[in-house]
């Protein structure tokens, strides 16, 4: 957490809206754009969520987002149980339209994804799923990890996924190779060469979701 003027939600009492991790800007006119990290995994022992909550500090650390952390455990969204096709945004169900509600607020999303099978895992695509119109036209990037591969399959199959949804993936990317290794005492241990990497695509995702708000804002007044 970073500035006097960020709040944070002690353990325990943390669920979607309390993970907020939100800076409060005082006399500002534009507010700055929001960031969603969403934690793909929700295996019981899952790494991905100390690789998050790392990344989740480097983001608040760069200054240039209101940052929050969403985890796909907590959203617990059932199998797409939606009857109509989510570009319509009839939605029907209330978890949908809480999903909804979430994902329309974020300018720009980075995607915590373990390797599964060579690819992402189901939650992760099932979360995608339930929308359309709430993704669009806001940057993408990825935290990978697994084994050797570094999570870095997972990454290439969300790609066209999100495109298909009209998000933008950026090229940087953090991909973390035995990841396991990294954790002590239920936090990643980063090294340089991954700040760096978090930070890179920090930039990249800053440049992005300005130029995404300013397309939404165009598409909004037609
Ligand atoms: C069902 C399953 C499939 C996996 N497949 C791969 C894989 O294809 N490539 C890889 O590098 N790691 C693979 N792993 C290892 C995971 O990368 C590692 O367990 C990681 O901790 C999973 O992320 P999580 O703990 O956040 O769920 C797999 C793990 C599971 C549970």
């Amino acid at each position: 957490m970073s500035g006097p003027l960020s709040r944070s939600v002690p353990a325990g009492q943390q669920n979607v809206r309390a993970r907020l991790t939100r800076s409060i800007h005082l006399g500002s006119a534009v507010a700055k754009p929001i960031l969603q990290i969403i934690v793909g995994s929700t295996r019981p022992g899952r790494v991905g969520l100390p690789v998050a909550e790392w990344f989740r500090d480097r983001a608040v650390a760069h200054g240039g987002f209101d940052v929050e952390l969403i985890d796909l455990a907590e959203v617990d969204l059932p199998f797409m149980n939606e009857p109509n096709h989510p570009r319509l945004r009839q939605y029907v169900h209330a978890h949908t339209k809480e999903w909804s509600a979430t994902i329309e607020r974020g300018d720009a999303f980075v995607f915590v994804t373990p390797e599964y099978n060579h690819g992402y895992n189901a939650v992760l695509k099932n979360a995608l799923d339930y929308l359309h119109q709430e993704w669009a036209y806001k940057p993408a990037g990825f935290v990978g990890y697994g084994g050797v591969s570094a999570g870095t399959r997972a990454i290439q199959a969300l790609k066209p996924v999100v495109a298909a949804l009209r998000m933008t993936p950026v090229v940087e990317a953090v991909t973390i190779p035995f990841v396991f290794k990294l954790i002590e005492d239920g936090r990643l241990r980063a090294d340089d060469l991954l700040n760096g990497a978090a930070d890179a695509m920090l930039a990249e995702l800053a440049r992005l979701a300005e130029a995404g708000r300013r397309l939404r804002a165009e598409a909004a007044a037609v």
